[in-house]
């Protein structure tokens, strides 16, 4: 359906220099960055806000760059608007929160972006079935959100496997993310078990060889 995509995540890069870090993604002939906003009630830690995904925009080798922009916040509708005009290509909302989903969803699509719906860890893949047909990605955390480098969860995997099934069965094509503790052994697992969406933080901005690590992912 999709070929196998890495997005580097943000989180890990180095936070006094965020645009040299996220230029790391169009020197290696990546085209997607994930970018995480936490708002210490959703989750407890604090990152970026729309100013800097919007200072990040406007750097020139970012230019043909897609922003994939990760909504950890207790109130995501308040924000999406900003977070487009800031200059994000896709915009992910969580299904935990409670807000109007559906309708925040679409107004992700009418300001002209990508929309997508995330899942943390204890959220069964039943809780966004009525929305599969209205979004262009499901991310499926692999981690509690909150926090780089934390060990990925193998039980998630059959999680993957209803997303991807329902995909099939109904003749959809969103894409299937998976984020959290993905590296070279666990992406394969997600990989195959629907998989096709990979940000990696951790283990992309301390590979050895990064171009090693992006051609393995383009590899699954
Ligand atoms: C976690 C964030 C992730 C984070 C992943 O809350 O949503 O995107 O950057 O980091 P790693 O790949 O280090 O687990
Ligand atoms: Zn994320």
């Amino acid at each position: 359906l999709h070929a196998p995509l890495l997005a580097p995540s943000l989180l890990a890069g180095d936070h006094a220099a965020l645009g040299e870090s996220a230029e790391v993604v169009p020197a290696h002939g990546l085209h997607w960055l994930h970018v995480d906003i936490m708002d210490a009630h959703f989750v407890p830690n604090l990152t970026f806000g729309p100013e800097v995904v919007a200072a990040l925009r406007r750097r020139p080798a970012l230019k043909d760059t897609f922003f994939d922009t990760h909504l950890m916040l207790d109130e995501p509708h308040r924000y999406v608007e900003a977070f487009a005009q800031a200059g994000s290509d896709q915009i992910t909302i969580h299904i935990e929160p409670d807000y109007d989903h559906a309708a925040t969803l679409r107004q992700i699509r009418e300001l002209g972006c990508k929309n997508g719906i995330v899942l943390n860890p204890d959220t069964p893949a039943s809780a966004v079935e009525h929305l599969l047909d209205q979004v262009d990605l499901v991310l499926v955390m692999t981690v509690q959100p909150g926090f780089g480098g934390q060990s990925f969860r193998t039980a998630m995997m059959p999680k993957l496997e209803q997303l991807d099934t329902w995909r099939r069965e109904r003749g959809l094509n969103f894409r299937l993310q998976v984020d959290g503790g993905v590296d070279l052994k666990t992406g394969p697992l997600c990989h195959a078990a629907g998989a096709d969406t990979f940000v990696a933080g951790t283990a992309f901005f301390k590979a050895a060889d990064r171009a090693a690590f992006a051609a393995t992912v383009a590899s699954w």
